[in-house]
C-alpha cells in the first residue's frame, strides 16, 4: 500500500464552483500526429470541472483509495513545515503541476527515500531536478500534448494583445475613457510581420498553424528540423540557431522546455541582437529569460512588449519586477490548465497510475526520464548536464 502526494494549485477564493459556464466541453478523437488522447480504464469525475485545484484532487481520489493507498492532497509546497515537506519522506508517488509546482529538488529528492514515480500533471518537468532523478532511479512522466494546444492558443492571443495594445485598450474602456489615440499610438497589425518560434515541438507547430491565416511570415529554430513537407505546407524559414534568427523578427514567441541548455537563452546579449520593437511572447518557462535583463529592455524601447504565461519562482512574489514593467501582458501561470486541458491531464494521470499500480509500462511518449536515463519525449526535447548524462547512457 503506497503513499501518493499530490500537490495542486489552491480553491477559488469563492470557494469550489457550484455550477460553471458552460455546460460541456469538446470531444477531440485523436491529436494531429495520430497519438490517442489519454486513455484510462475509468475516469471518476465530469470532463469541465474544475479538477486542478485542491478541492478537485485531479478526480483521483475514490481510484486511488480502491486501490487500497493513501492520497494526500495539498498546495502547502513551500518550506520546511509545509504539508508537502513533511509527507515527502515516505511518499511512493508526487503528482505536482507546473501551474503549482512542489519543485523536487536534489535535496527534496535524496529525503524522499521511498519515492519512485513522480508525475507532472500537465507538460514540463522542469520542477524535477532530472539530474537527481536519473541518479535515484525515479521515473518522471508528463501527459505528453495534453496542453500543447491550450498554450498554442494563448501564444495567438498575447501576440495579437501586445501588437494591438489590448490591455491598454481595455484598461481604457474600464476608466471610463474614449481616448482613442492614447489606445492606438502603439497599436500595429501583425499582418506581414515576421514572427520566430523557438521549438517547434507540439506547441510551436501547433502556433505556426494557428498564425499561418494571419499573413505573417513564419520561421523557426529547433534542435530538430521539421520535415521539408510541412515546411512547404506552412511557408517556413529554418534557422540553426536562435542567434541567427531574431535579428529577423519582429515577434518571438519561446516553446521550448527549460533545460541546461535553454535557460536563461534570452539575456541582454540576445535581446540587442532582435530588432528595436519587437515583441517577445514566453509560454514556456520564466528561467528560459533573464528576468532583469527583459525589464532593461522593455524601459530601453528594444522590446515593445513582453507577454509571459511563466515566471520563477511561483508563484511570483508579490515585487516581481514582471508584474510591474512597462508594456507587458502577463498572467498568472494558466495556459495549460483551462477546464479543457485539465479533463485531458487528469485523465492522463490516471492513465499512468493505473500502468504503474498494474505494471504496465507507461506510454514512451510520456516518459522524461526513466530507467536512470532520459527517456521519450525527455530524450527528444531535453538535455541533463553533460557528464551526468554521460555517467548514466554509459
Ligand atoms: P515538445 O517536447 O513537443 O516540444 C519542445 C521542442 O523544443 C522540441 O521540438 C525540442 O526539440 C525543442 N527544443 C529543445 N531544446 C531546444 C533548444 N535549445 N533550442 C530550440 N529548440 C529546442 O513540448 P511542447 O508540448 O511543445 O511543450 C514545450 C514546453 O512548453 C514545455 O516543456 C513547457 O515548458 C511549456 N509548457 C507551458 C505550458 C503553460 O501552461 N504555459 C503548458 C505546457 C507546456
Amino acid at each position: 500500500m503506497g503513499k501518493i502526494l499530490c500537490v495542486l494549485y489552491d480553491d477559488p477564493m469563492d470557494g469550489y464552483p457550484p455550477a460553471y459556464a458552460r455546460d460541456t466541453i469538446p470531444t477531440l478523437e485523436h491529436y494531429p500526429d495520430g497519438q490517442s488522447l489519454p486513455t484510462p480504464q475509468h475516469i471518476d469525475f465530469t470532463p469541465g470541472h474544475l479538477l486542478g485545484c485542491v478541492s478537485g484532487e485531479l478526480g483521483l481520489r475514490q481510484f486511488v483509495e480502491e486501490q487500497g493507498h493513501t492520497l494526500i492532497v495539498t498546495a502547502d509546497k513551500e518550506g520546511p513545515d509545509s504539508v508537502f515537506e513533511k509527507e515527502l519522506p515516505d511518499a511512493d508517488i508526487v503528482i505536482s503541476q507546473p501551474f503549482w509546482p512542489a519543485y523536487l529538488t536534489a535535496e527534496r529528492i535524496a529525503k524522499a527515500k521511498k519515492l519512485k514515480l513522480a508525475i507532472t500533471a500537465g507538460i514540463g518537468s522542469d520542477h524535477v531536478d532530472l539530474q537527481a532523478a536519473i541518479e535515484k532511479g525515479i521515473t518522471v512522466a508528463e501527459v505528453t500534448y495534453c496542453n500543447s494546444h491550450s498554450v498554442a492558443e494563448h501564444n495567438v492571443m498575447m501576440i495579437l494583445a501586445l501588437a494591438r495594445n489590448y490591455l491598454p485598450s481595455y484598461q481604457w474602456v474600464m476608466q471610463k475613457g474614449w481616448n482613442i489615440a492614447d489606445c492606438v499610438a502603439r497599436a500595429y497589425d501583425i499582418e506581414g510581420m515576421t514572427v520566430g518560434i523557438v521549438g517547434a515541438g507540439r506547441i510551436g507547430l501547433a502556433t505556426l498553424k494557428r498564425l499561418k491565416p494571419f499573413d505573417v511570415k513564419l520561421h523557426y529554430t529547433d534542435r530538430h528540423r521539421l520535415s521539408a513537407q510541412v515546411e512547404k505546407e506552412l511557408g517556413l524559414t529554418f534557422h540553426p540557431t536562435v542567434a541567427d534568427m531574431v535579428p529577423r523578427c519582429d515577434i518571438v514567441a519561446l516553446c521550448c522546455p527549460l533545460h541546461p541548455e535553454t535557460e536563461h537563452l534570452f539575456n541582454d546579449k540576445l535581446l540587442s541582437k532582435m530588432k528595436r520593437g519587437a515583441y517577445l511572447v514566453n509560454t514556456a518557462r520564466g528561467k528560459l529569460c533573464d528576468r532583469d535583463a527583459v525589464v532593461r529592455a522593455l524601459e530601453s524601447g528594444q522590446l515593445a512588449g513582453y507577454a509571459g504565461d511563466v515566471w520563477f519562482p511561483q508563484p511570483a512574489p508579490q515585487d516581481h519586477p514582471w508584474r510591474t514593467m512597462s508594456h507587458h501582458g502577463m498572467t498568472p501561470h494558466v495556459a495549460g490548465t483551462t477546464l479543457s486541458a485539465q479533463a485531458r491531464y487528469a485523465a492522463g494521470v490516471r492513465e499512468i497510475l493505473e500502468c504503474w499500480f498494474e505494471e504496465r509500462p507507461i506510454r514512451e511518449e510520456y516518459l522524461i526520464v526513466d530507467k536512470s536515463k532520459l527517456a521519450g519525449v525527455g530524450a527528444h526535447s531535453y538535455t541533463v548536464t553533460k557528464d551526468v548524462e554521460e555517467a548514466y547512457q554509459g
